[in-house]
């Protein structure tokens, strides 16, 4: 489930900067929300804050004559950090990725790190994950994450838990690094017997991408809002180098899901929030 969109920036970029142009991609900027981009004809699905951030994973289910699985990010990511999962426990950062089979789960690794029936949460035990018996009172717990149809009270979930975040126009509707920085919830970052052992860093400062279009304003990029201390491998040195200037961007790769792409289509906040990124006004 691919929600790459495409967009032809190169061709605009190509033409180079005329007056034209400029105000196009200025007038993209502003209203960018009610732009609608099409992938190769295809107009791209409109997803509701509930889905986004979610992921059906689905490499063995079907064969194996169970529904597909759905994961999903805002309920995750409000109780756990992003490296626990993706460094920690080695979940791919693309879909469908990991390839991992149930027996993994029963064996405790992947989501049954959590998910093996003895893990609590807020006092509660943590429904397991997949077993070769069960009775059909546990099959109601197979279809939590083996899901037949649309789960309603996952949505009625989302929907309170909504109701206490600072609100925000994209993707969930919820400015989760705001929510975070006011300690809206505390995401666990370490688990005993499975993290390594975190070593606290210095955060680096702010730093400005300058954008290659005239008039289009700078990007300012926040090590601090992104890691808050650690988590280094989520981007280096596989999305980012770490020496300067050596790293490539550009607006259409980033739609492809390479470099900021690779989390801000599909997770955090969508590329449609044009002036969440691009902050800097040009010739600041
Ligand atoms: C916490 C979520 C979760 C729960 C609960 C869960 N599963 Fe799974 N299960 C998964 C994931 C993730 C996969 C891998 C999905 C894929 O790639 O298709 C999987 C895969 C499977 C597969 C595919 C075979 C294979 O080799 O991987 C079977 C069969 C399966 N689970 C059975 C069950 C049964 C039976 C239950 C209930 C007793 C259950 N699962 C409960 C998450 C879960
Ligand atoms: C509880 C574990 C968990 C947490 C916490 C978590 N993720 Fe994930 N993430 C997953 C799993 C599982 C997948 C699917 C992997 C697969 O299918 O192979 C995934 C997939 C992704 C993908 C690919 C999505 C797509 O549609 O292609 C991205 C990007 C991603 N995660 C980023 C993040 C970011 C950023 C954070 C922190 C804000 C985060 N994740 C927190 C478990 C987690
Ligand atoms: C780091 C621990 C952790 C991992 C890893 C994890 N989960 Fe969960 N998950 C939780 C907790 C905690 C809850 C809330 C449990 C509750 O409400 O009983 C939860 C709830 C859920 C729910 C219930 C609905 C919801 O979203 O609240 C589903 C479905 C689910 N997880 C699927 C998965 C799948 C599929 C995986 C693996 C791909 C996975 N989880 C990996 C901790 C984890
Ligand atoms: C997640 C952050 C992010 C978001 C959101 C984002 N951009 Fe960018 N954009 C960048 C980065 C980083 C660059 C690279 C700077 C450069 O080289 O110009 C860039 C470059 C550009 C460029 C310069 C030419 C090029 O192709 O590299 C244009 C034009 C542009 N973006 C337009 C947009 C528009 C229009 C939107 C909203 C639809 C948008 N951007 C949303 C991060 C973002
Ligand atoms: C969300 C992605 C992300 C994470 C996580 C991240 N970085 Fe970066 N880092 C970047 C980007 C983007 C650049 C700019 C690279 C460029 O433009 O060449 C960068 C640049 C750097 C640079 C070069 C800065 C300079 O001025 O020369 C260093 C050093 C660095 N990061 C260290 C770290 C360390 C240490 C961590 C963990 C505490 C970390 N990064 C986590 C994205 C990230
Ligand atoms: C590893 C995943 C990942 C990568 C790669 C990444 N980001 Fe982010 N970014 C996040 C998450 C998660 C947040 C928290 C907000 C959210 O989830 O919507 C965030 C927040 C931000 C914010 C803060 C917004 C605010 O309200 O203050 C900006 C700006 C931003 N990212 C820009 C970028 C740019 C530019 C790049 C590429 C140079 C980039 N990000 C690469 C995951 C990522």
């Amino acid at each position: 489930m691919r929600n790459v969109c495409r967009f032809s920036l190169k061709k605009l970029v190509e033409t180079r900067v005329n007056f034209m142009n400029k105000v196009l991609v200025l007038l993209i900027l502003l209203v960018g929300a009610t732009v609608t981009w099409a992938e190769n004809g295809v107009i791209k699905r409109n997803l509701s804050p509930s889905e986004y951030g979610r992921v059906v994973i689905n490499n063995h289910s079907q064969q194996a004559g169970m529904p597909p699985v759905v994961f999903d990010h805002w309920s995750h990511r409000n109780k756990y950090t992003c490296r626990l999962c993706h460094l920690d426990f080695g979940f791919s950062m693309v879909a469908n990725a990991t390839k991992f089979h149930a027996a993994d789960n029963a064996n405790g690794i992947f989501c049954g790190t959590c998910h093996n029936g003895k893990m609590m949460m807020d006092g509660n035990i943590i429904f397991p994950a997949c077993t070769k018996e069960y009775t059909s009172e546990e099959y109601k717990v197979c279809v939590q994450c083996h899901q037949l149809a649309p789960n309603t009270i996952q949505e009625k979930r989302f929907t309170s838990f909504v109701k206490n975040m600072p609100s925000e126009k994209f993707g969930n509707g919820i400015n989760w690094e705001k929510a975070e920085r006011e300690g809206k919830f505390k995401p666990i970052d370490h688990i005993e017997g499975v993290s390594a052992t975190r070593t606290k860093m210095k955060v680096l400062d702010d730093m400005i991408i300058k954008s290659k279009l005239e008039g289009m304003p700078n990007v300012i990029f926040s090590h601090r809002k992104h890691v808050g201390g650690g988590g280094c491998k989520l981007c280096h040195p596989g999305l980012f180098s770490i020496n300067k200037g050596h790293s490539v961007y550009s607006m259409d790769g980033i739609f492809e899901g390479k470099s900021c792409g690779a989390c801000h289509n599909t997770v955090a906040f969508p590329l449609t929030d044009c002036r969440r990124c691009h902050t800097e006004p040009a010739g600041a």
